[in-house]
């Protein structure tokens, strides 16, 4: 007797677009700024140093995952020049359905990044050795300069601030005038399956603890004053 539904026909899966090593980074960003703000508003110096070194490492996690992460965190894969971008600009979706970052995406993700980046480097100077905390390089530059820099530090968050808030921006007009929830894949690591994409493989945990350890190694480095490794 046959089936009268018809033989079972198994749903495509979802595709996987995140590793789950760059979704721990990415969520661990909007954690540890908020405590940064928050220990810096209320004279938490100590704690506002830990965790600068751990968005350190975090931050070096990351661009190291940019050269041996999976193909959607790799720059690479996402970093396009101004045609491109203008060509997205223009709903030309150029080779068909992709993953990962879209041309503006990945530069607004090179944007964040850097800005994140240098406000934890400018951190690493900042301070006064006669006057309360200061960072681990501090040493490194003399008082005037690290004013300087210390100035520049609390000056620079505001511009981290309006990135962050155009991120965001970014994000609800995606999901609000284009419809494309780009939050669930951040959160789950899949999206919806989509015709003749595959999506990436499996993490490599030699290359994630690896790239871990490393990070890791040189936030711990900075931690001790970058003291001569010879
Ligand atoms: C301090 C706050 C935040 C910072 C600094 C930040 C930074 C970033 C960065 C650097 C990326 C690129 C990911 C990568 O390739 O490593 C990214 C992507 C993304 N972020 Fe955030 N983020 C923040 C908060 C948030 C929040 C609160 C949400 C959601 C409500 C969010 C949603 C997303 C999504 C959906 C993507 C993927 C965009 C795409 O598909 O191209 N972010 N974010």
């Amino acid at each position: 007797m046959t089936d009268p539904s018809g033989p079972a026909t198994a749903s495509p899966p979802d595709v996987r677009v995140w590793d789950g090593l760059l979704r721990l980074t990415h969520w661990s960003f909007p954690l540890l700024i908020l405590v940064m703000w928050w220990t810096a508003e209320n004279d938490k110096w100590a704690w506002h140093r830990r965790t600068g070194l751990v968005l350190l490492g975090i931050l070096a996690f990351r661009v190291l995952w940019g050269f041996i992460g999976p193909e959607t965190a790799r720059f690479a894969s996402f970093v396009k020049g101004p045609r491109a971008v203008l060509a997205y600009l223009r709903g030309d979706t150029g080779a068909g359905p992709a993953i990962g970052h879209s041309p503006l995406g990945g530069w607004s993700t090179m944007v964040l990044l850097g800005a994140m980046l240098a406000q934890v480097s400018m951190g690493l100077f900042a301070g006064d050795p006669y006057d309360g905390m200061t960072g681990p390089l501090n040493p490194l530059v003399g008082v005037m300069l690290a004013d300087t820099i210390t100035e520049w530090h609390e000056t620079f968050f505001n511009v981290l601030a309006g990135l962050i808030v155009l991120h965001l921006a970014a994000i609800v007009f995606y999901a609000s005038v284009k419809h494309n929830d780009l939050v669930s894949p951040m959160l789950s690591g899949a999206r919806p399956p989509l015709a003749g994409v595959a999506g990436i493989g499996p993490l490599s945990w030699g290359r994630g603890l690896g790239a871990v350890a490393l990070a890791a190694g040189f936030a711990l480095w900075i931690a001790y004053g970058a003291p001569p490794l010879t």
